[in-house]
């Protein structure tokens, strides 16, 4: 596609990212909004002038502008702190680039990302995090775990091994990577897994690895002591938060790879230097991680280093997902029955059968989660005993069908064919697939294409089904 003129300059404008060109001299030719806004400047003070007219604090080296032009080499995820002239202290992370034409030095690119406010509420958050776990008085408060094994619903063969690995893990203090689809209760089996251990009356700290930038992350999991560059505090990471309990780090194929690699020294030698520090620091804490596709995938595909692979995965456990635990859908149904019940002062006693073959033919691509909230949905809007298909959210009630030899369920006209023919092709595969769906019974089936059942039995002779 080609773009209309001026298009990328419309997008530069737009974008919420500072964005700098300078020439191969160190002249700015290039300066929009977002960085002017972001370093509290005026395009007309920064453009057309040299890098370090307009920063007279910088010099060839601080300034990473400059320092790529000599090098050619990029810089990338550059964390930097400074304040800007209306005093407010900004934190932005940095990516730096050379522009080499035939190799020559055109220029060099640099773009800002603002995380002031991330790494506000993050650093908030490991002070809160800090003050709780100081508080040897309020146990309770402390107990930040709140899900036990018993809370685990299942009695599908597999679910129960699972849960008895699970068990067994918990007396020791291995690795444990758990792994499974989103909604399969990932997280309810570690915080289980700790509150069942040794550890268990010590923190249990959680982070997802894929919610903050790398150069945030690092400083969060490690902690920083004061430093003017960076613009730090002294403030333990989540390693020394965590110390003597749990540190389970959630989709941890998304933490960046050189971040792997300062993760898997610290799981190998124990011990941990805060960001700017010399002193290094002895930890005792349990790693527990969780990624929602298959680990050795995430390796193949370059998301997980190898290294790091074998050390966290000690204990694997992996959570089936929803579809393939049929034996469980009754007793997480009674359980999310009986909880939104209570929550909501309803009594409804339970499925209709329309509702309840179709939660054993539904594919439930967001597993337990997704049921509960199916269930939670229904018990809102019902005042019958029983959930009706009405009751639940269209995605889950739709019928599809695919065309035989037409690749996307999108229907076209084929050659030759009108759209009469069309239509009564299409809605004779839905009428079979929602006949399949309900095991050929004509009410369930009538109540999965939302007609009477007495049109659905016309439909069926009219169409040579019956
Ligand atoms: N076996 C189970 N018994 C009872 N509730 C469950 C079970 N599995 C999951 N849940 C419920 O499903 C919801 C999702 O669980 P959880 O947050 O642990 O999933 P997850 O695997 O970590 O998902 P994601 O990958 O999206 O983070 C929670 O509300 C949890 O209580
Ligand atoms: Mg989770």
């Amino acid at each position: 596609m080609q773009f209309p003129e001026h298009t990328l300059e419309v997008l530069l404008r737009l974008v919420d990212v500072g964005v700098h060109v300078v020439d191969a001299n160190g002249v700015t030719r290039y300066y929009n909004d977002a960085a002017a806004k972001l370093e509290g400047l005026d395009p007309s003070q920064v453009i057309g002038r040299h890098i370090l007219d307009v920063y007279p604090s910088l010099d060839g080296q601080s300034s990473t502008l400059l320092q790529v032009a000599s090098t050619l080499q990029p810089v990338l995820n550059h964390q930097q702190a400074f304040t800007h002239y209306k005093g407010k202290r900004i934190t932005t992370v940095n990516s730096t680039w050379p522009i080499v034409v035939d190799g020559q030095l055109q220029g060099v690119v640099e773009v800002s990302k603002d995380i002031t406010e991330v790494r506000q509420l993050s650093e908030r958050l490991v002070d809160l995090q800090a003050r709780i776990f100081d508080q040897p008085s309020k146990k309770s408060e402390r107990q930040t775990t709140r899900y036990t094994f018993d809370d685990l619903i299942g009695q599908d063969r597999s679910f129960v091994e699972l849960k008895r690995m699970a068990l067994r893990a918990a007396a020791s203090s291995s690795s444990v990577l758990v792994c499974g689809e989103t909604g399969t209760g990932k997280e309810l089996l570690v915080q289980s897994i700790h509150h069942a251990s040794p550890r268990g009356s010590k923190p249990f700290v959680a982070q997802n690895c894929a919610a903050l930038p790398e150069t945030l992350l690092e400083s969060i999991l490690f902690g920083t002591i004061r430093g003017s560059f960076t613009g730090a505090e002294n403030r333990p990471g989540l390693f020394e938060l965590a110390d003597g309990g749990t540190l389970f780090l959630d989709e941890i194929n998304a933490m960046p790879p050189s971040l792997q690699v300062k993760l898997l020294r610290v799981l190998q030698e124990r011990y941990i230097r805060r960001i700017g520090d010399s002193r290094v620091r002895p930890v005792d804490v349990r790693i527990m991680t969780a990624m929602n596709i298959d680990p050795w995938q995430a390796v193949q595909q370059g998301q997980l280093r190898e290294d790091l692979y074998f050390r966290i995965n000690v204990v694997q456990l992996e959570i089936p997902p929803l579809r393939q635990r049929p034996d469980d859908l009754p007793l997480l149904v009674q359980h999310f029955l009986d909880k939104y019940n209570r929550q909501l002062g309803k009594h409804v006693m339970g499925l209709s059968d329309a509702v309840k073959q179709l939660f054993y033919t539904y594919s439930w691509p967001g597993n337990v989660r997704e049921l509960e909230h199916a269930i939670e949905g229904a018990l809102n809007i019902t005042d019958q005993d029983v959930i009706e298909l009405s009751q639940l959210p269209a995605h889950l009630v739709r019928v599809e069908c695919y065309r035989p030899g037409v690749d996307n369920a999108a229907v076209t006209l084929q050659p030759g064919q009108t759209l009469r023919e069309t239509l009564a092709e299409v809605e004779m595969l839905l009428i079979e697939q929602a006949m399949r769906q309900s095991e050929n019974n004509i009410s369930q089936a009538a109540a999965l294409l939302g007609i009477p059942r007495q049109t659905l039995q016309y439909r069926l002779r009219a169409l040579h089904l019956a």
